[in-house]
């Protein structure tokens, strides 16, 4: 046995030597080639075939395995589809097109470009869908998600993302771009005519001619909300301090006087409360309890004094909640339950709040606002 190990100790130097040459060798050899600037990097020739297959091999590899433990919430939702197709115009579509406008011109000279997503997401699993939208491909150009908090945004995304191979175009701008309210002829913009730009062009789109939400409970009523908040909430907003990935770029695009006349604007229009009540009446009741008079064993303080119905003046920075959906509230307080939510200077407030709820009293309380909080008894 002494003997056989004194054989083969030489052996293995000798295979450990030119081991080391040959890695020495390459990467000298890639050092120099880099060096040199003789690889090119320009994107207008695209990829070799062969280095195009390895690349999408070794992305479809990491996306499978990466999205392996993501639990996937219910998709079949018009809220969570429409809320998707509003963003995917402003965020997506200028890469990948949409059924209205397919193959954008100017992304077809990226390498890799983008693809043309009916035909491509029929290929993913939701959960590795929701992996490449969260966290975006790296030397691709697709980007990650603006809000990585913000799974329950993403999941929009994903759920708008299922229904896009059988899209038509027509469907997909009813979608994305809404349609007039009631009484309001497309064409007349109606109340909107003296609007400012930005709320013609796009807050309308999801927040509605008339300020009051699509009718989903995904986008919140912003007619009548106070103007203080609506103004310190779009600056929260721009700042990163209130995290929403479809929030956060339109906000970031729009300067301080521009945020202070839309606040303005929105202030002014009627809060039109809800003409038929989808709540149940004892949802409606439980919850009115909470917000008259709090929970003291959950030492949860009463909502009115904040938000009112209240004979006292509120703080101006503090949200009416009346008439605001009751799916839109209750989102929010589980935002500011799990620490994510931001917001305004005084958001801090609502940490303690939301924490003393449990996710039965959140509905209640919601159902009560969102039924247009009749007056305190
Ligand atoms: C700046 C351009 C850009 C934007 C904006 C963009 N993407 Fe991409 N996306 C890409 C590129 C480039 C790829 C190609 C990656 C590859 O094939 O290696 C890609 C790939 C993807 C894929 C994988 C498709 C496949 O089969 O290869 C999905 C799904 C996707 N994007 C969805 C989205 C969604 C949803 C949005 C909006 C939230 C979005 N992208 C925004 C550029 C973009
Ligand atoms: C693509 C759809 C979309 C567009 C366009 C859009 N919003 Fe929003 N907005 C939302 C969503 C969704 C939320 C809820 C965000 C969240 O969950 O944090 C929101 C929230 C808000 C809030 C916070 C309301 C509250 O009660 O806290 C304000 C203020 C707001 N938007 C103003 C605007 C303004 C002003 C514009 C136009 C310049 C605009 N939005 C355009 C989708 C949109
Ligand atoms: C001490 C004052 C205070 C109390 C008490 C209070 N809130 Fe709030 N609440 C706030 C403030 C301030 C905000 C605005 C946070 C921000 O965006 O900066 C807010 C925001 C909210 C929002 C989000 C509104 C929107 O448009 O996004 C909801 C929902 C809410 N509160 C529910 C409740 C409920 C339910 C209770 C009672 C259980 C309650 N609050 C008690 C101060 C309070």
């Amino acid at each position: 046995l002494r003997r056989l190990g004194h054989a083969v100790a030489p052996n293995r130097k000798a295979y450990l030597l030119w081991t080391a040459g040959i890695l020495g060798v390459l990467v000298a050899g890639g050092v120099v080639v880099a060096v040199s600037g003789i690889v090119p990097i320009r994107a207008s020739g695209g990829h070799w075939p062969v280095t195009q297959w390895l690349l999408t091999f070794a992305m479809r590899r990491s996306i499978a395995t990466h999205s392996l433990g993501v639990e996937v919430p219910a998709l079949d939702d018009p809220g969570l589809v429409v809320k998707g197709a509003t963003h995917y115009e402003l965020g997506c579509r200028p890469c990948h097109g949409s059924p209205d406008q397919p193959a954008p011109v100017i992304p077809r000279g990226m390498t890799p470009h983008p693809p043309s997503l009916p035909a491509a997401v029929s290929k993913w699993k939701p959960r590795e869908l929701f992996y490449v939208v969260k966290h975006g491909v790296k030397f691709t150009g697709m980007p990650a998600w603006p809000a990585p908090q913000r799974d329950d945004e993403v999941w929009a995304i994903v759920a708008f993302l299922r229904t896009l191979p059988a899209l038509s175009a027509d469907r997909y701008r009813a979608l994305s771009l809404g349609a007039a309210p009631p009484g309001v002829s497309a064409g007349d913009l109606g109340p909107l005519r003296d609007a400012p730009r930005p709320v013609r062009e796009s807050c309308a789109r999801c927040h509605g001619l008339d300020g009051r939400g699509r009718g989903l409970g995904v986008f919140p009523v912003l007619a009548g909300q106070r103007s203080a908040y609506l103004f310190a909430s779009l600056l929260a907003f721009a700042r990163g301090e209130r995290a929403s990935g479809i929030m956060q770029p339109i906000a970031a695009g729009l300067g301080v006087e521009a945020m202070r006349e839309i606040a303005l604007h929105y202030a002014a229009l009627p809060t039109l409360l809800p003409a038929r009540r989808e709540e149940s009446a004892r949802d409606i009741e439980r919850g009115r309890e909470i917000a008259v008079h709090g929970i003291p064993r959950q030492r949860l303080p009463p909502c009115t004094p904040c938000h009112g119905p209240s004979e006292l003046a509120r703080n101006a920075m503090f949200p009416s909640l009346d008439g605001q959906p009751a799916r839109y509230l209750a989102l929010q307080l589980a935002l500011f339950n799990g620490q994510v939510r931001g917001g305004t200077p005084y958001a801090h407030v609502m940490g303690l709040v939301a924490g003393r709820l449990t996710p039965e009293q959140m509905r209640e309380v919601a159902a009560y606002y969102a039924a247009g909080a009749p007056p305190a008894r």
